[in-house]
């Protein structure tokens, strides 16, 4: 499922959340738990069965949109939010509220065990242990569920070029590129020419753009993953002159597993879900007056376009590699063009 292609709404006031004093029914979106589910936890298993008893959550034969009554101690949960309602900071205050509301609503609906909770925790204290100054667990956490994703969408500008995921392999500082330049080596595999345009959403050329790419080699791993890659290899900045054209050579890109050998890969297992990101180049396309854009370039011949680990494709930034023809330059087997648009900066 690509989140470009589905249809977001996100409800500007909590209208579905209907709390007050006392033991109050909330309606929630089901989450559809099953009765078996079971928290990855790294050496101490969580319990073998999950939500007990009979609660509505599973017996309503709901889908995922499925909204139902539960009932919740709101004394608490309004106890909760008062605690933290004098919280200075306006925008803060209200993600603390929310949070508080959400937390108490999952644990209410799923009806959450002592066990389950204890290795919930255990499950987040792993995540936490597995992030060092190389690597960050919580990111990848927030990617294969979704939060990334979602983050990046919904912040998105109308009209500019739909953002996705950073992850965890942008470098800051690669080298500047001259227009047209090889970022990889032969061994990287197979060789493809990257074109197009930086314009702004009334289709005028932006000049000065910094077109920052990055991708992995054709064994699946970047220079950051991979000792026998040279420092900033398949990375490069490319500046737009005054026609906000560029052009580079890199490799066709190819998918590739995640890191899953931490507690994020104990989960996909345990969902069952696989570990591969569709093939792709990252780009992050930024020009004075202008919002950068943090996107990719996927592969349109990539199997993995529609269950993509981190729910990062949108049909947007899909883009065949097609191959180069008579009339390309003779040393690329293939050819891609994509055009990134830039929305204005917002004003201040
Ligand atoms: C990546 O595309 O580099 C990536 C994104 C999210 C998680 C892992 C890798
Ligand atoms: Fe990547």
């Amino acid at each position: 499922m690509r989140l470009g292609s589905l249809p977001i709404s996100l409800p500007r006031e909590p209208r579905w959340l209907a709390l007050s004093a006392g033991w109050v029914p909330m309606k929630v979106p089901a989450i559809g738990l099953a009765a078996t589910a079971r928290w990855p936890g790294r050496g101490a298993p969580g319990p073998a069965s999950g939500c007990g008893g009979a609660h509505p959550a599973q017996d309503a034969g709901r889908g995922d949109t499925a909204v139902m009554d539960i009932t919740t101690p709101g004394q608490l949960t309004e106890q909760v939010r008062a605690a933290y309602g004098n919280t200075a900071d306006p925008r803060l205050r209200g993600l603390l509220g929310a949070l508080i509301t959400h937390l108490h609503a999952f644990v209410a609906e799923t009806r959450l065990t002592p066990a389950e909770w204890l290795a919930g925790l255990e499950f987040l204290t792993a995540v936490g242990q597995a992030c060092d100054s190389e690597r960050q667990e919580f990111i990848l956490l927030s990617d294969v569920l979704g939060v990334s994703s979602l983050v990046e969408e919904i912040n998105a500008p109308d009209g500019a070029t739909e953002p996705t995921v950073l992850g965890p392999f942008y470098r800051p500082g690669a080298p500047a590129r001259v227009m047209g330049e090889q970022i990889g080596r032969p061994q990287d595999g197979s060789p493809a020419l990257v074109r197009g345009r930086v314009e702004d959403p009334a289709g005028q050329p932006v000049a000065g753009a910094a077109l920052q790419v990055w991708q992995c080699s054709g064994n699946g791993l970047y220079d950051t993953q991979d000792p026998g890659q040279p420092p900033f290899n398949l990375r490069g900045v490319f500046v737009t002159p005054s026609d906000g054209r560029y052009e580079f050579r890199t490799v066709r890109p190819v998918s590739y597993p995640i890191p899953a050998d931490g507690p994020v890969g104990d989960l996909l297992r345990a969902a069952g879900r696989h570990q591969w990101r569709a093939a792709h180049i990252h780009a992050i396309v930024s020009a004075a007056g202008f919002r950068p854009v943090t996107t990719h370039i996927f592969d349109a011949g990539d199997p993995y376009l529609d269950s993509d680990t981190v729910f990062g494709v949108r049909d947007s930034l899909i883009r065949p590699f097609r191959p180069a023809g008579p009339g390309d330059p003779g040393d690329v087997r293939h050819v891609v063009d994509m055009d990134f648009v830039l929305a204005p900066a917002e004003p201040g």
